[in-house]
């Protein structure tokens, strides 16, 4: 019988756009880890939900879709996909909307749960995993060797965003800040720094410059 092994671990959290999927997504490979984008878990849910017209206060309804199999998640190399049936269902998840209905449906406790379990799994039969989201650190991998909290101000966020889909930063901005509110202010799991995170300010850092500082911290702690 092969038992499953659990890989080592390195989490990457923080608010939305504060860079965490293009510097967890580059630090997996210089590593040569998988690399996970747990919001994805959240987004696709909440897609498969807006598709279904299941309303999001409908609490049963989505408990019972989190645990079913009209959709999945994927680990790939460069994105976290989802799968809606036979569908690829990727790039629509991406879009701000969706992050908002994430958002919501991510406040209901018996959700995170279903999913927690799913989440854990991508640290297994792997030799490393990069995990990245809220809540990586405290609740997913409390156990992960190491941990890192992006930052960044929010015109630096909302600037970002508006590049990627070609929106104005300001209406951006409002949805950002609006999930963020949401997202630290839940009572569960809410978006927080784990006590022993490693803290980066990405406002004006590059992204090689991002993923170097975490290197050279991580291989500083002795890994
Ligand atoms: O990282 P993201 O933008 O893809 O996440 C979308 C939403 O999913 C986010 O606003 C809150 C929720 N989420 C969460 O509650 N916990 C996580 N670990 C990841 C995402």
């Amino acid at each position: 019988m092969s038992m499953s092994k659990v890989g080592k671990v390195i989490t990457v959290d923080g608010p939305a756009a504060s860079g965490k999927t293009s510097v967890s997504r580059e630090l997996a490979h210089r590593l040569g880890w998988k690399w996970v984008s747990t919001g994805a878990f959240y987004r696709g849910l909440a897609f498969a939900a807006q598709e279904l017209g299941i309303s999001t206060n409908d609490k049963d309804a989505l408990v019972k879709l989190s645990l079913s199999n009209q959709w999945k998640v994927q680990l790939d190399e460069d994105r976290t996909r989802v799968l809606f049936g036979p569908r690829d269902v990727t790039k629509e998840i991406a879009a701000e909307k969706v992050g908002e209905l994430a958002s919501q449906v991510s406040q209901i406790p018996e959700i995170r749960r279903e999913l927690l379990e799913a989440q854990r799994a991508c640290a297994q039969d792997v030799v490393g995993l990069v995990a990245e989201g809220r809540d990586c650190g405290t609740v997913v991998f409390p156990g992960a060797h190491f941990k890192v909290y992006l930052t960044a101000n929010s015109d630096a966020r909302a600037q970002r965003r508006a590049e990627e889909h070609g929106q104005s930063a300001e209406t951006i901005k409002a949805s950002q800040s609006q999930r963020d509110h949401l997202d630290s202010t839940r009572k569960v799991a809410p978006l927080q720094a784990s006590a022993d995170a490693f803290i980066v300010d990405t406002s004006n850092l590059s992204l090689p410059e991002v993923v170097d500082k975490i290197i050279q911290k991580f291989r500083d702690s002795g890994f």
